[in-house]
């Protein structure tokens, strides 16, 4: 059976906010310190930034960079991080059991951000700090001179202000793991009067409250709903953090995740409006989904040792992907453009070395994991209107979410040139899937690439031996004929298919 689907450019969802392929830095193991820093790597930069890393991320396409947690965040003081590094103080890290030095702050995230090509989007500590310690990191961060603390930036060697525009009031504060953990109403006040007064100082700054951790949280919904009606009109966004893995050897049901991930942005969305419609409000809250990726959770947890044996930097969540993980990445992608509408910021969580699509060896080489691909082919050429997508597809069943499409598929419009670029996963691990896709006054003439993302063994990865053992390769027999797209998807493949 053949699955189907039309284009028209009269059906479309969104424009993609360019921000949905953001990504996050967090102080958590080896993210930043021999990740994206690290002085006296052969490849670092005067100011400590290894530009092998930074060419890479620049390859990967990220956007919106979310730091510095994380969990990290609930214990932060952004004061450790700023001025000289030598003064910096050297702190216990209770999140991840770990010795933080501070000696990578906000200059030198700037500065990363910066070369990255990114825009930084900054996370308050609301677990064990509140609204001054905002508002002084505010002043700080983005005040231009003739304050205390924006002429403390200035002494530090910073004349122009960060002018950091996106801000998360806190992390996770849902989850009881979270140091300064809150109940929905006691957090909901508190991110009301942060973003209260931070609107004193700049009402134009956008403002992300925490949502859940996850769709199985139990106070799920609930939480947004309490939240939110304490601070609908003072925030953008809210938040959703999501992590998959395999469980005991269900490979259907992983390679359907992104059927949680659509039904988690929908169950938000409604809640939201739901506030809204209580509150009588014309208003509409975004969806910031800044966590998710694949996480193989139970793999990678910092073991419980006394704080005197925290290390500086020890390596943790050091998840290494396979080409299965890369599919279900790419079908989370392909979730997050179909509700392009209202997931206007993503952070793939994280971005090198802590689950994350690049990793590095200290001294040594960075490389890519094989979720790279997915990712960087999407932020590249997922630019532009996503077009309405209703796949008619073969199904199959899965455990966790019963009958699902073997075909996952979005496709997105560059309004400039007209061309549009098809993402589609198939979800069967040992089928082909024909194609067909039926194109409507689009204009289109000819397949100017059809990319896969398959392997003969699903568990094959790019190592530091072997990086690049997985990599897209084109597809054969991919046509476009008298208004209709045919292809065939490889079994658990990701396909980029861009038509001009
Ligand atoms: O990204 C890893 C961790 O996952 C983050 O610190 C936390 O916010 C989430 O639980």
């Amino acid at each position: 059976p053949t699955a189907r689907f039309t284009l028209d450019p009269a059906f479309a969802v969104s424009e993609v906010d360019p921000r949905l392929f953001g990504s996050f830095v967090e102080h958590l193991g080896r993210c930043v310190y021999t990740g994206i820093y690290e002085p006296g790597h052969p490849s670092a930069d005067a100011d400590g930034l290894r530009t092998d890393v930074l060419e890479l991320v620049r390859e990967l396409g990220v956007t919106a960079i979310r730091y510095p947690g994380g969990n990290f965040v609930s214990g932060y003081k952004w004061e450790d991080g700023v001025g000289p590094q030598e003064r910096r103080p050297r702190r216990l890290d209770p999140a991840w059991r770990s010795t933080e030095t501070n000696q990578f702050g906000l200059a030198e995230f700037a500065g990363f951000v910066r070369k990255a090509g990114g825009e930084p989007m900054m996370a308050l500590n609301l677990g064990t700090r509140g609204v001054a310690e905002a508002l002084e990191l505010l002043e700080y961060a983005n005040h231009p001179g003739g304050t205390e603390l924006s002429d403390r930036r200035i002494a530090h060697g910073v004349q122009d202000p960060y002018n950091i525009r996106l801000w998360c009031l806190g992390n996770e504060m849902d989850g009881p793991w979270q140091t300064g953990h809150k109940t929905a109403a006691e957090y909901g006040r508190l991110a009301a009067e942060t973003a209260r007064a931070m609107r004193q100082i700049d009402p134009d700054l956008e403002l992300v409250a925490c949502g859940s951790s996850g769709q199985s949280m139990e106070t799920f919904a609930a939480w947004e709903a309490t939240v939110l009606q304490e601070c609908y009109d003072l925030v953008d966004h809210i938040s959703l953090h999501a992590y998959y893995e395999e469980l005991d050897g269900d490979r259907d049901s992983f390679l359907a995740s992104a059927v949680d991930t659509e039904s988690f942005i929908e169950n938000v969305a409604a809640t939201c409006d739901h506030v809204g419609a209580r509150l009588k409000s014309k208003k509409r809250i975004n969806l910031s989904f800044d966590e998710w990726n694949v996480w193989y959770m139970r793999s990678g947890r910092s073991p419980v040792t006394p704080p005197e044996d925290w290390a500086e930097a020890p390596r943790l969540l050091e998840d290494h992907y396979t080409v299965t993980d890369a599919v279900v990445l790419g079908s989370l992608l392909i979730a997050l453009l179909r509700h392009a509408d209202r997931v206007k910021v993503a952070c793939l969580a994280q971005l090198v070395n802590v689950i994350a699509p690049i990793l590095t060896e200290p001294g040594g080489p960075a490389w890519r994991q094989t979720t790279f691909h997915p990712f960087a082919q999407a932020s590249r050429h997922g630019r532009g209107t996503v077009l309405d997508v209703r796949p008619d597809s073969p199904r199959h069943t899965t455990r966790q979410y019963g009958e699902v499409d073997l075909l996952h598929a979005t496709a997105v419009r560059d309004e400039t040139s007209g061309a549009v670029t098809v993402f589609a996963v198939n979800r069967s691990r040992n089928a082909p899937l024909p194609l067909e896709v039926t194109l409507h006054g689009l204009g289109l003439t000819g397949v100017a690439e059809h990319s896969v993302l398959a392997d003969s063994d699903p568990d094959a990865r790019n190592t530091f031996q072997e990086p690049e053992r997985v990599t897209p390769h084109p597809a054969t027999g991919t046509a476009l004929d008298g208004g209709t797209l045919r292809a065939t998807l490889e079994p658990m493949s990701w396909n980029m298919i861009r038509l001009t």
